[in-house]
């Protein structure tokens, strides 16, 4: 089966995005996938989110967007091994002074370099995952050129709802001009951090009514949700998968990829019905 590339992206801050991305991957990889993290925010969090083991090379997410050779790239010697979960690997963000949105700034078809690169590089990945910065710039935007499909994950509340239509749904509708050759992947909203609150009910309700989405074209909410609750702190702090932290976290995850890639839905329904204690 074809590799899948899907970018995790929202113009705002905070909203959860490298959080989803890493445990999006955490539940991938129990299922046997082997993924690909591309860390493309220069605050890079993704590259740390896991234990990584970088003996060996200082490679990145540099030599991917600016390889003139693609063809002759390889992306597990690029990427590094996680210590903890070998079905995943990361191409770390080495773009610490942010020089690689310049340098596709400076560049007329470097948008889609980004895009091209992962395409032509070799590798045996399932499914490659970028993460993105809350903000919209070059690298940003070309993250976005790259995938086959976008995941949004949008806080119930005003700011965020605001700003994923202004923000996140305008940076979208900047890139369709380039829709004959890079054709933008269909936006799957993910609804993060709900709460008992009056107020997060409100905003759940008018984001999941469908006219907040048919005003977005091709963006769909995804009908599972993801609770806010501290799980998801504590199991970035402990550098593990938040579907391994509890019985909410775990259900929680699996339906969200479930619903995300629904080839693989049936492997990771079975691992919620696994039980939880074996005698
Ligand atoms: N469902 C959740 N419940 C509780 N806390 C959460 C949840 N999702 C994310 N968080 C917490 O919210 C904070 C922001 O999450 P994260 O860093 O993933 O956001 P981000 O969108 O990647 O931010 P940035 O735009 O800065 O890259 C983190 O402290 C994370 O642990
Ligand atoms: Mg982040």
């Amino acid at each position: 089966m074809k590799t899948i590339i899907a970018t995790v992206c929202n113009t705002k801050g905070g909203v959860g995005k490298t959080t989803l991305t890493a445990n999006i991957a955490g539940v991938l990889s129990e299922i046997g996938e082997k993924v690909l993290l591309v860390d493309a925010d220069n605050q890079p969090s993704l590259s740390s989110y896991y234990e990584i083991d970088s003996a060996g090379h200082s490679q990145g997410l540099t030599e991917l967007v600016q390889a003139e050779n693609p063809e002759n790239l390889v992306l597990e010697e690029l990427s590094h091994p996680l210590a903890t979960y070998p079905n995943i690997r990361v191409i770390v963000s080495n773009d610490d002074k942010g020089h690689i949105k310049n340098w596709i700034m400076e560049r007329p078809y470097a948008l889609l370099s980004f895009r091209d690169n992962l395409r032509k590089a070799k590798h045996d990945f399932d499914i490659i995952l970028i993460d993105t910065h809350g903000g919209s710039d070059h690298l940003q935007n070309a993250a976005v050129l790259a995938a086959d499909f976008l995941i949004s994950p949008v806080i119930p509340d005003l700011a965020s709802a605001r700003e994923f239509g202004r923000g996140t749904m305008d940076m979208i509708k900047s890139l369709e001009y380039l829709k004959p050759i890079a054709p933008l992947g269909p936006i799957n909203i993910v609804i993060n951090g709900v709460d008992n609150t009056n107020d997060a009910k409100t905003y759940v309700k008018l984001i999941t009514d469908e006219t907040f989405t048919n005003s977005f074209g091709s963006a769909r909410v995804i009908k599972p949700m993801l609770s806010k609750i501290v799980a998801y702190k504590e199991a970035t702090t402990q550098s593990i998968s938040a579907h391994e932290m509890n019985n909410r976290t775990k259900s929680e995850m699996i339906r969200v990829v479930s619903d995300l890639f629904p080839h693989l839905a049936d492997k990771a329904l079975s691992i919620l019905k696994e039980p939880e204690y074996v005698h």
